[in-house]
């Protein structure tokens, strides 16, 4: 509420005297709130960015991308400014760019933390309001980022293989304002352009056309988005990188170390895009390539467009894990082409791309590859549904006052994934392909909100079968807590046989080398382990380790549990690698986990403590705030 609309007299007499007064000051507008977006301050509107141009140097003493940023606006004649999202930004200058190019100073302002109910959302930052007196189309920015920008991660070359320094960023869910001032809302597309000055024996790589595959001497870089975009897939990498193909239109990008192996571990890349292709419809990105990350990128995946960003993680040496390739690859249908228009509307976007996960695993792997993924996906949100409150179990859940990233948990995910399951059961497999292919179609390069789904939904499916579905059971899968009860749930009958090694094993009728694990995939080895529970014994743990080397083993997802059951038994050679594995891994769906097991025990929080103190240079500000929430020690500003 602005003090304008609480005393309206008053307000609009002062207002008019303000704007009488200083007609340039938009320093004596009223407080800025939220726009449509709450997690935007962006007033889009009333004037909308619609292509951005970027021009960047990045200062890697300083941890500092300086330069300019010019937005070209649509308005409505009635616009008086442009708000803008920023988060810990250095704003030097704000002009109007002129039809000749001309650079005239135009008022802005940063509001205060103080002012409105800012304070209280911190984790949106700062709008920076822009008066358009006199028709502005064209705005320039010169800014610098902040060393703590949340969207950022700056590694020194002790942090890196190549001994090269890195950088990368991190856009999802609101962090593209830490590091250009821009309309932060995925309700907004724009097209953009950019050229980024690197130094001299680095590469830098964007989600954009334009990648190199050689490292330029003079660390110019210059490229183009054609495509619409919203700004949470606005990304960047600079680092030591090398370029090797895995097919026509698709390869990877990693530090020299790496490059091979990740090439060879994503051989299937071009398979996978033709998979999406048969399954959804056209790829229209162009190209699809990966950008291999240091192992501090603090997720498994972000699909930025025409270039995922990837941990090194997943590189299992076996090609296990390359069903996170397949959701990346699978947002460039749900996501990136169709968007969801708030962080509230995001099982749009990740429980699509579940859902088609699965049939690209299925397709490339097999129906049995995939049931067992989604059975222990299931199996996870299942337990974690125990644990939520109801509101947060809502597909469309309302975020208004919180922080988006408390979106991502397993509903919008696995919730929406056994949404679409049902469809499709309900519809068969024929129809509701034939559904998808046609919604990706008509809603592409646009952003879209649950409504939207839903009338599209209404309108285009289910009239094909009128007795199939009915519109109250799409609102309670939607708009209701918890699961109904008539939900089509995943099973695999390779975890009975899992179930009953275990049950024989615990109960002395077979010894460990009886077990035929050689057969086992990942995650029949996650599904025993998961299952073990949590009453091993050192002795048990010994055991295992000897009989099949877990300690050692260099699959991520079963070293994870296999750390986890360390901690809970205090297997000592498992507490030594997991202390070599928390100051190297960032991924924080590992380390979150990891760090909150270690703070329950009696003897596990001073030691994790320490652990995470040597670790945190190298750690994300994502993983920081992570692992220091969960160790429930207060985080200290600039440290690291
Ligand atoms: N879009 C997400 C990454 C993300 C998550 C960004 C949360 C910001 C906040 C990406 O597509 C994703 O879901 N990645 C998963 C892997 C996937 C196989 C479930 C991840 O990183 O673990
Ligand atoms: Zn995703």
């Amino acid at each position: 509420m602005n003090k304008a609309s609480s005393a309206p007299v008053f307000g609009a007499f002062l207002v008019m005297l303000l704007t009488a007064c200083q007609p340039a000051e938009e320093a004596a507008a009223p407080a800025v709130e939220p726009g449509p977006d709450p997690h935007s301050y962006a007033n889009y509107e009333q004037v909308r960015v619609e292509h951005l141009a970027l021009a960047l140097a990045a200062d890697f003493s300083e941890r500092t991308l300086e330069g300019h940023v010019t937005l070209q606006l649509d308005r409505t004649e009635s616009a008086e400014r442009l708000v803008l999202d920023t988060w810990k930004l250095d704003i030097r200058d704000v002009n109007r760019v002129g039809p000749d190019g001309a650079l005239e100073p135009l008022s802005w302002r940063l509001p205060d933390a103080d002012e409105g109910d800012a304070q209280a959302r911190e984790y949106l930052g700062t709008p920076l309001v822009v008066a358009l007196e006199g028709g502005v189309d064209q705005v320039r920015i010169d800014y610098a980022t902040s060393p703590e920008a949340f969207g950022l991660q700056w590694l020194d070359g002790q942090q890196t293989t190549s001994g090269e320094p890195f950088l990368f960023s991190q856009s999802q869910p609101i962090f593209a304002r830490s590091w250009v001032p821009l309309q932060d809302t995925p309700a907004v597309r724009y097209t953009f352009d950019a050229q980024l000055t690197v130094p001299g024996d680095l590469m830098a790589v964007m989600g954009a056309a334009g990648n190199p595959t050689e490292i330029r001497p003079d660390g110019i870089y210059e490229f183009r988005m054609p495509q619409p975009i919203p700004s949470y897939l606005m990304a960047i990498g600079v680092g030591k990188l090398e370029f090797e193909a895995t097919g026509p239109r698709s390869g990877v990008y990693a530090e020299p170390s790496l490059v091979a192996a990740a090439a060879e571990e994503f051989s299937e890349l071009e398979a996978m895009i033709d998979v999406g292709e048969e399954l959804y419809g056209p790829y229209r990105w162009d190209r699809y390539d990966l950008l291999i990350l240091p192992p501090s990128f603090p997720f498994g995946g972000m699909e930025n467009p025409r270039l995922s960003f990837i941990t090194p993680t997943v590189i299992a040496g076996d090609k296990s894990l390359t069903a996170l390739i397949a959701h990346e690859l699978a947002h460039s249908w749900s996501g990136n082409l169709v968007t969801n228009a708030a962080w509230q509307d995001l099982w749009l976007n990740e429980g699509f791309t579940t859902y088609f996960e699965s049939r690209i695993v299925e397709a490339l792997y097999s129906p049995e590859r995939a049931e067992m993924e989604a059975t222990l996906d299931w199996m996870g949100l299942k337990e974690e549904l125990e644990e939520l409150d109801p509101a947060a179990q809502i597909l469309a859940r309302d975020l208004s006052d919180q922080d988006p990233e408390q979106a991502f948990n397993g509903v919008p995910y696995n919730k929406g994934r056994l949404f679409l399951v049902w469809l499709e059961d309900r519809f068969g497999r024929a129809t509701f392909d034939e559904f998808l292919r046609q919604y990706f179609d008509h809603f592409a390069f646009e952003s879209i909100d649950t409504e939207d789904f839903i009338a599209y939904l209404e309108a285009n499916l289910l009239p094909r079968d009128p007795d199939a579905v009915s519109m109250e059971q799409v609102r309670e899968w939607i708009f209701e807590p918890g699961m109904p009860d008539y939900a089509v749930l995943p099973a695999s009958d390779a975890f009975d046989k899992v179930d009953e090694w275990r049950r024989q094993w615990l109960d002395g009728e077979v010894e460990l080398a009886e077990i035929p694990v050689d057969q086992w995939t990942v995650s029949e080895w996650r599904h025993f382990l998961l299952k073990l529970g949590d009453r091993l014994d050192a002795e048990q743990m010994a055991a295992m380790d000897e009989a099949f080397g877990l300690t050692e083993s260099g699959n991520v997802e079963i070293l994870y549990l296999w750390l986890v059951r360390a901690i809970e038994a205090r297997y000592e050679p498992g507490i030594e690698r997991l202390e070599q594995f928390l100051l190297e891994v960032g991924r924080n769906k590992f380390t979150r986990p990891l760090y909150e097991e270690l703070a329950d025990t009696d003897w596990g929080r001073e030691w994790a403590i320490d652990v995470y103190q040597r670790a945190k240079p190298g750690y994300h500000p994502l993983t920081r705030q992570a692992a220091e929430r969960a160790l429930g020690i207060a985080s200290r500003e600039n440290s690291g």
